[in-house]
């Protein structure tokens, strides 16, 4: 793999949903599979990097040669992400990480009261790919996703600004045959200045056009 896009290449990817419990049986997640994510990590250890894939509970196997690190919330998922970032090149955040978790998770499964309404307590999660872009020394390059049900270039393009990103993969979830759990999907590549369409495909075939474009970005900001 030499001659790989990302030859000898250290990258990081995150991917599938966190899990955030209110007590021992129930928690608060989302629809994500990990099949961006993952074919992200196999897209790269075919272009020659070698991979360390953190990701929230899916069912899916990982791919061959890919050192797969297994979290379940947010703030183990951030640990995880900054475990070694000091040797990391790149990183893409493909998990769909929860904004918010309970205020506290109750000991024992929480009871049916007599009240019609019960009101949860959130607080915020730190965000993952935004505290890696915001390192100081050895800050890999950054990649992040956007998941928007609309205007998904100006939300996206915002995102990019806001969490310090290099780059940002923009992904309308508004249509069920792209985004989360689909076999499909279809992105636009947002960087400050530039924007690349790639249309709808296998989200095996999407990783291998995003890695690709992902590496000529890398390394032209590295020239
Ligand atoms: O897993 P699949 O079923 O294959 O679906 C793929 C996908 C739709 C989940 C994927 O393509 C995608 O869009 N992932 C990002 C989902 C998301 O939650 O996006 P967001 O716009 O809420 O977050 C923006 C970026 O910040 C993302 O890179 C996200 O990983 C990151 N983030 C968000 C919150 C947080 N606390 N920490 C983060 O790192």
């Amino acid at each position: 793999f030499e001659h790989g896009a990302l030859a000898g290449k250290r990258i990081f990817i995150t991917a599938g949903p966190t899990r955030e419990p209110l007590d021992p049986v129930r928690y608060i997640s989302n629809h994500s599979s990990g099949k961006m994510g993952y074919a992200l990590a196999e897209a790269a250890i075919d272009a020659g990097a070698s991979v360390k894939l953190i990701s929230g509970p899916v069912t899916l196997a990982p791919p061959a040669r890919v050192d797969c690190v297994q979290v379940e919330t947010a703030e183990e998922m951030l640990a995880a992400s900054l475990d070694g970032i000091d040797g990391c090149d790149l990183f893409i955040a493909a998990a769909a990480v929860a904004d918010y978790r309970p205020v506290s998770v109750a000991e024992h499964k929480i009871k049916k009261g007599s009240e019609e309404i019960m009101e949860l307590h959130l607080v915020k999660n730190p965000d993952i790919v935004a505290t890696v872009a915001g390192l100081n020394e050895q800050r890999p390059y950054t990649v992040g996703f956007a998941a928007e049900t609309r205007d998904v270039i100006g939300y996206a393009r915002s995102k990019l600004a806001r969490k310090g990103l290099d780059l940002i993969v923009a992904n309308d979830v508004s249509n069920p045959e792209i985004g989360f759990n689909s076999d499909d999907n279809a992105v636009t590549l947002v960087s400050a200045d530039d924007e690349v369409s790639l249309p709808q495909t296998s989200k095996r075939q999407l990783a291998r056009q995003l890695i690709e474009q992902i590496a000529q970005h890398y390394h032209q900001s590295t020239k």
